[in-house]
């Protein structure tokens, strides 16, 4: 795969390779006593295209440049000065790996910061344990903190882990009492990772719900035709009953795809319940007014930050100035819970750094334990790590997409669930409100009044068969008339009923054919419990 890496002869290399880059640490030390100055390597990897991408890059350079020029970074006779080293890994696994390779062989960094996809933190992974380089992810994952910090004792996870917010979905699934619902998601470069909706399966059984139908999809980025594929997979979906849908583990640029078509399929309409996730949410004050148009009604969960602090206000308004001259093409500038974690890494390094330097060891694993035990308010919360990975549980805010933008509803946190108001947090006891839901008020897909039932009727060609009494006493209610090759169904019910539903092909809510029943009312009820009138409406008829 990897030069030095994965030939049997290679992991001599990669160990003569580890010694000197241990000895080239030590020099780096001896030099830095002596002059008192003390330079770092250090790399970043980032998906320099995407809106997170973006938002990394700028907050690094940013906290680097800050961290560089602050005179008082002295430890206490020693000046330290980071240079950072940045690689672009298009969301590629692969190139994200021999990025972190360059990185280590040809710049000597001393920590890789970044990626956006725990597919690539998991290489960079790997590179990084075998040099002993510690790195620092963004990404989230649904594997257990237990387990990779074994696997990859230098992984640093710069964030939470997936069950948290599958638990929050979970209860938003549950304050409504939608029984099933469907998944959808964009696989990975190199296969599907199906571990956060599995942790969104479990979540769901616990609060008597499941997923019916999971739908993966492949990355937008090996597509020829997204618009194709992406309607191919609606279209299956459209075909069923369920309307409940979460989008679990996409990329901006899909999600935006995906709604674009939704909305002109008729899947946006009354009745649908859509919930995006944080990675999605976080990042959708940069979504452009035509697609937030296709996302009316739609629920998203986005961690929680304060804006408080002073000197996050100085960040943030340096963020925005920069990242309005250097991205142009973006519309919004304000930096998101990436630009803020990818600030406090830098901080979190920065620390251990200046710690590790008391210390007489300068290795690497020093620096390594050093981040592990920081303990730090960040501009993202409160930074601190168990198992390698953030150990404060986040809190959420649910927002829901309305007019040109998104309106914030509850928080929620695993200990209370949802709550109105920050206050509130301190109160403890977990107050879910079951019976009202969400506060709220939801704007829900369609216009909808009340909360949606989280199924429609089917639109899979198949037409609805509604049953009409074949001969009545009073034909001005009802009456079928066969002329000819032509059978009319005419009369007052008629009327009323097609006003009701009108037979629409524009969108799923109801294309019907009438069928005319020669018997007793009761027996063409009974039709309706044999599945006659509709085959594919099985047995939860009684809803109708
Ligand atoms: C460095 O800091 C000084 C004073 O704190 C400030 O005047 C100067 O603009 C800063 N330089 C950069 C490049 O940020
Ligand atoms: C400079 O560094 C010190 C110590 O790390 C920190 O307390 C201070 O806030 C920093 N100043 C700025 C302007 O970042
Ligand atoms: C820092 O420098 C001063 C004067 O050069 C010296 O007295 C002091 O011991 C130094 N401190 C450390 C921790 O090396
Ligand atoms: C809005 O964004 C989508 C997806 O990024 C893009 O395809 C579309 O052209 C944009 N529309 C406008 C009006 O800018
Ligand atoms: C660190 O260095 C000091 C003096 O150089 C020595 O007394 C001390 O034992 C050393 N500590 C460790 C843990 O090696
Ligand atoms: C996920 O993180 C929370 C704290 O944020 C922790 O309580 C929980 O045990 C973690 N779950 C796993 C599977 O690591
Ligand atoms: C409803 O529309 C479908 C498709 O256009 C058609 O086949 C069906 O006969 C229509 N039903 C009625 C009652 O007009």
């Amino acid at each position: 795969m990897k030069k030095g890496i994965s030939t049997p002869s290679g992991s001599c290399y990669s160990f003569i390779f580890i010694f000197c880059l241990l000895l080239f640490h030590g020099l780096s030390s001896v030099n830095g006593d002596s002059s008192g100055d003390t330079t770092v390597n250090i790399g970043a990897i980032v998906n320099a295209n995407s809106r997170i991408g973006k938002e990394q890059k700028l907050a690094i350079e940013i906290a680097v440049q800050n961290f560089n020029n602050n005179s008082t970074n002295k430890n206490p006779n020693r000046t330290y000065k980071l240079v950072l080293h940045v690689r672009d890994s298009d969301r590629d696994p692969l190139q994200a790996a021999s990025a972190a390779d360059e990185l280590i062989n040809k710049h000597q960094v001393q920590a890789i910061l970044g990626m956006e996809t725990w597919q690539e933190t998991a290489l960079v992974a790997q590179v990084g344990n075998r040099a002993q380089v510690p790195v620092l992810s963004m990404a989230t994952s649904s594997a257990s903190a237990s387990l990779t910090s074994m696997q990859w004792p230098f992984l640093v996870r710069m964030s939470n882990n997936g069950s948290t917010q599958m638990k929050c979905v979970a209860d938003i699934v549950q304050v409504y009492q939608w029984k099933r619902v469907i998944t959808i998601s964009e696989d990975d470069t190199y296969g599907s990772d199906s571990g956060m909706v599995d942790l969104l399966s479990n979540a769901l059984r616990a609060v008597g719900s499941e997923i019916e139908y999971r739908m993966a999809l492949p990355p937008l980025s090996s597509l020829s035709d997204p618009k194709a594929t992406i309607r191919h997979g609606l279209e299956k979906l459209r075909s069923k009953q369920l309307r409940v849908f979460i989008l679990v583990q996409s990329s901006l640029p899909f999600v935006t795809h995906l709604f674009t078509e939704a909305k002109e399929m008729g899947l946006m309409e009354k009745e649908s319940v859509w919930i995006i996730t944080d990675a999605v949410t976080s990042v959708l004050d940069s979504v452009n007014s035509s697609v937030i148009s296709s996302m009316q009604g739609v629920l998203g969960i986005k961690t929680h930050f304060s804006y408080s602090s002073p000197l996050f206000k100085e960040f943030y308004s340096e963020f925005k100035r920069k990242f309005r001259s250097r991205y142009p093409e973006e519309d919004y500038f304000e930096p998101g819970i990436y630009a803020l974690r990818a600030h406090d890494i830098i901080s979190t390094l920065t620390r251990a750094m200046m710690e590790k330097s008391t210390s007489n060891s300068s290795t690497s694993i020093v620096l390594l334990e050093k981040i592990l035990s920081t303990d730090f308010n960040g501009f993202s919360g409160e930074i601190r790590f168990t198992d390698g990975e953030l150990s404060i549980s986040p809190i959420f805010q649910i927002v829901n997409v309305f007019g040109k933008s998104y309106k914030e509803l509850d928080f929620w946190s695993s200990d209370i669930g949802f709550f109105k108001n920050l206050g509130e947090k301190s109160g403890g006891g977990r107050t879910l409100r079951t019976k009202e839901g969400l506060i709220g008020p939801v704007n829900w897909p369609g216009g909808l009044q009340r909360a949606p039932l989280g199924w429609g009727f089917p639109s899979n060609g198949e037409l609805m068969r509604i049953g009409v009494p074949g001969k009545t006493s009073f034909q001005k209610f009802v009456k079928v008339e066969d002329n000819e090759n032509k059978r009319t169904f005419t009369g007052f019910c008629i009327d009323i009923f097609q006003a009701a539903f009108p037979n629409r092909t524009n969108d799923y809510s109801l294309l019907y054919e009438f069928v005319p029943f020669h018997g007793l009312y009761d027996e063409l009820v009974e039709q309706v419990y044999y599945q006659v009138m509709n085959p594919s409406l099985k047995t939860s008829t009684s809803a109708y």
